[in-house]
């Protein structure tokens, strides 16, 4: 398919027209922002990380775990071909321990084990922060469906499941995640966006060491480090 006009671009990747309507291409840049854009940076090699493990990880989820993606093929180092959705306007976060705006908010300490995985819905939008909301907000608004609601639930713990054992027998611990849906023109519910060191929080699973974009956030300094180890992680030393 034909890469053609640009047709969005956002905090870390762009998105391109395709010479077919029902897919589009993605491009993973290397630039960082944190705090809802907020603070600025780069983090060399990132893109092309990026786009291999989230379509890898896609692939997995949808062979062996049965979760709809919008993966359709990788490109080359940083572009994707994924299918073309509306992006449903929520970010779904699953934790499976104490972390961030979490530990913030609720006066966990980072680290806590929590008695079972939760989840968060957050409406997306910068301006106002990505404000936290509960499903009767999303009903209320008309930003989903009760039934899309109910499907991006499921599989968001789906995901968490899967993805918890895979990068436990990686020597990683898998502490929380975001995810983002699309809608096929069908209104098929799929997972959209990326699963990466920019979208999840991974700890080495014995020495905790932070080896995603809370570097960046936090400025602990070894950022691509934490890059190339986690794609050493998933891929092996090749
Ligand atoms: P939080 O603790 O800051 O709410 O972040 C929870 C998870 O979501 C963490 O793995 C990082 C990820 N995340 C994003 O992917 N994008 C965002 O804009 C934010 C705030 C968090």
């Amino acid at each position: 398919m034909k890469k053609c006009e640009q047709m969005y671009e956002g905090k870390a990747k762009k998105v391109f027209a395709t010479d077919n309507a029902d897919y589009c291409i993605v491009s993973y840049k290397d630039d960082a922002t944190a705090f809802n854009g907020l603070k600025k940076g780069t983090i060399t090699g990132k893109g092309v990380i990026n786009n291999r493990m989230s379509n890898f990880l896609m692939k997995k989820l949808s062979d062996e775990a049965g979760i709809p993606t919008h993966f359709v093929e990788e490109l080359s180092e940083r572009d994707t071909l994924v299918k073309k959705v509306k992006i449903v306007p929520l970010e779904v976060i699953v934790r499976n321990i104490a972390a961030g705006s979490f530990s913030k908010r609720f006066g966990v300490p980072e680290g806590t084990n929590l008695n079972c995985p939760t989840i968060e819905f957050c409406y997306k939008d910068d301006e106002l922060g990505d404000p936290m909301v509960n499903e009767y907000h999303i009903l209320a608004c008309g930003w989903a469906t009760r039934e899309d609601v109910d499907t991006i639930t499921d599989y968001a713990f789906r995901v968490n499941d899967y993805l918890k054992k895979f990068f436990l027998e990686r020597g990683v611990e898998l502490v929380d995640f975001k995810l983002e849906f699309g809608k096929t023109p069908d209104g098929t519910i799929v997972l959209a966006d990326e699963i990466s060191p920019d979208t999840c929080r991974f700890w080495d699973a014995k020495t905790h060491e932070k080896l995603d974009k809370d570097r960046f956030r936090r400025d602990l300094g070894h950022v691509e480090d934490a890059y190339q180890e986690m794609m050493k992680r998933v891929f092996g030393e090749n």
